[in-house]
């Protein structure tokens, strides 16, 4: 007899980004909006680093991170985000992905809930959902920058069952910078109800005009409350190299590091020394990167909201997350019809919860010449369809 699937597989959603994706990869008359990957190449210190390395760490990591490697993440952590961590309060992980997994398999127990934002990074719900983790939603609204509302938070607390919630700044779908104010908002939630916050950081450095990112973790208090989660992969163009480091409580990280023998062992050790060389790099490589980003993202809002796909200006991440409510109350249906007829492939915002029904994601991690004439596709694309 041939044995099942497990249940916790098959109740896993089939991501439709997936499907999109691939149709988009193999039809090459395709522009694909779709990537959430940066689409500038390694930063050239970087390559020459790889060259370097790769012949000295054939071995195994520590489960934790290289020592060295944390060293130069405390550095980055006091200077940067103004939180003060030490050895014990760091954890390197296999990317951010790989951290939100040991973070949840030692904070939450099956039933227990954590609180998670509607429309959100779509990593994050299966992730909670393997471990038996119950996520309750939080609305954000477009009318509110999608930004988080404390008092529709408060409704999904359970005094008993709430142990952690999800932020994630700069936000992906919604390229959301929290402020401060409401990051002191949540973090007082924190400490009355009694639960952790993930902070998902990935894309700290990505943030525009004069918005700044705040880590949660350094507001006053915070420091048994708060586990950070910083990736390489967005800030130094590293998504395939696969580090990421969580910060947090110490016996939190303890139970992570632990974990983590269980899952990848380590996080790739040559990963680890590009990552002590790219924390030594100056603000220029990131800094230049960005600043294109902001090219492509001016160009692409005043596109988009001149074909009435509306939306107000994202402050970071590389994505802009449109209303489609002129055209169709269908994402999903709306994001196929792009594909097939003007050959254009964006994510339908269901894709990131069902508060994401009316939009759609378009990433301008793409060239600035295709974001052109993509825009162009679906202007043609609109005018027939009115
Ligand atoms: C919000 C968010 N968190 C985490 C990740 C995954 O990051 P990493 O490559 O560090 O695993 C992504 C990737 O797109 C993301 O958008």
């Amino acid at each position: 007899m041939v044995r099942e699937i497990s249940e916790r597989e098959s109740e896993l959603p089939d991501a439709v980004i997936g499907k999109l994706l691939k149709i988009a990869a193999e039809d090459k008359s395709i522009i694909s909006l779709g990537p959430g990957e940066p689409d500038f190449p390694l930063p050239k210190p970087l390559i020459q680093e790889v060259k370097k390395i790769a012949s000295n760490v054939n071995h195994y990591a520590p489960p934790g991170g290289r020592s060295d490697l944390k060293s130069a993440i405390i550095k980055k952590l006091r200077k940067d985000n103004k939180i003060k961590a030490e050895a014990e309060n760091i954890v390197v992980t296999t990317g951010t992905q790989e951290a939100l997994a040991l973070a949840t398999a030692c904070t939450l127990d099956v039933s227990e809930q954590i609180i998670i934002p509607n429309p959100g990074y779509m990593g994050f719900l299966p992730t909670f959902e393997l471990f038996n983790a119950v996520p309750k939603f939080v609305e954000l609204k477009a009318e509110n920058d999608f930004s988080f509302d404390p008092d529709l938070i408060k409704k999904q607390i359970d005094r008993k069952k709430t142990n952690a919630l999800l932020l994630n700044t700069p936000a992906n779908p919604t390229g959301t910078v929290l402020s401060k104010k409401v990051l002191e908002e949540i973090a007082d939630l924190a400490v009355e109800y009694n639960f952790y916050i993930f902070s998902d950081e990935a894309y700290e450095k990505i943030t525009y005009d004069s918005s700044k990112h705040v880590s949660v973790g350094s507001l006053n208090g915070m420091e048994p409350y708060a586990l950070t989660f910083h990736s390489f992969s967005k800030t130094y163009s590293m998504c395939g190299f696969r580090l990421g480091y969580c910060v947090g409580p110490s016996d939190v990280i303890e139970a992570m590091t632990k974990v983590h023998l269980y899952t990848t062992i380590s996080a790739p050790n040559l990963s680890q020394v590009l990552g002590i060389k790219a924390l030594s790099l100056p603000s220029k490589y990131t800094d230049s990167m960005v600043k294109e980003y902001k090219r492509r993202r001016d160009y692409m809002v005043k596109r988009l909201n001149e074909l009435n796909l509306h939306l107000k200006v994202p402050k970071g991440a590389f994505y802009a997350f449109p209303s489609i409510t002129e055209y169709s109350n269908n994402s999903f249906k709306f994001a196929n019809d792009i594909l097939k007829k003007a050959k254009v492939a964006v994510v339908p915002g269901t894709e990131f919860g069902t508060n994401g029904e009316g939009f759609i994601r378009c990433s301008y991690a793409t060239h600035y010449d295709k974001i052109k004439i993509a825009m162009d596709r679906l202007e043609k694309f609109l005018k027939k369809k009115n």
